[in-house]
């Protein structure tokens, strides 16, 4: 992928900017479960979910592979008034040597980015940095989705990314190694214009 996506979108704003965090991370919190803790978001673009986190008593660390996006999430940490800590890590490239380190990990609308031979290294670091019993929440993109052409597992955005979409099966298969799956299923989210199709799995590492 383009080292940061940000530059390549003119007008008519981040189509996945959306004006709060997302519902169904949203209801983890409103349901318990999980409670305020030492979270990562991996991907946190603009930072709408993790401040919605800050906001509720987590100890939240965002990071992306992009700059432009963190100048923002920090501008609107700063308005809201709240601390976050924003880094700028790749994830798949950047040493994240710390290890056992997370109570909470989520990717949301990040892993269609990153394409299926990287996938068993991501699951792998994502394991790592998480903590015995830890929960991780990932969201992308579900090849049922009829975005971009419809059809395909890889496809072409108009802001020249080309994206991977899953099948439940896969990620299942990707995850299943290292995680006990609590939910594992499609779920509509938020989009600009319109909502996607994507595969939800909530799952936690077994101590
Ligand atoms: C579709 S956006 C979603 C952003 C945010 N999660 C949201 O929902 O608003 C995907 C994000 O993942 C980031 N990203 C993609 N690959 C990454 C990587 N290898 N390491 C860190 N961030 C990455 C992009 O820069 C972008 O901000």
């Amino acid at each position: 992928m383009s080292s940061d996506i940000y530059k390549n979108i003119s007008g008519g704003g981040v189509p996945w900017d959306m004006e709060g965090p997302p519902a169904a991370l949203v209801n983890l919190v409103v349901q318990k479960t999980v409670q305020p803790c030492k979270t990562l978001e991996i991907g946190c673009g603009m930072g709408n979910a993790a401040i919605y986190l800050a906001k509720n008593g987590f100890d939240i660390t965002g990071i992306d592979i992009s700059e432009m996006a963190l100048s923002e999430a920090r501008i609107r940490a700063f308005k809201d008034q709240v601390e976050c800590t924003f880094l700028c890590v790749d994830f798949l490239k950047d040493s994240i040597e710390i290890t056992n380190t997370f109570d909470f990990i989520f990717d949301w609308s990040v892993l269609h980015h990153i394409f299926p031979e990287k996938r068993k290294e991501y699951a792998e670091k994502v394991y790592r940095l998480l903590k015995p019993g830890g929960i991780y929440l990932s969201v992308c993109f579900s090849e049922n989705d009829d975005a971009f052409g419809g059809v395909g597992k890889f496809r072409k955005t108009s802001i020249g990314t080309t994206l991977y979409f899953s099948s439940e099966k896969e990620i299942c298969e990707l995850f299943g190694l290292h995680f006990r799956k609590i939910e594992l299923e499609i779920i509509q989210i938020e989009g600009k214009p319109k909502t996607h199709l994507a595969v939800y799995a909530l799952m936690k590492k077994e101590i």
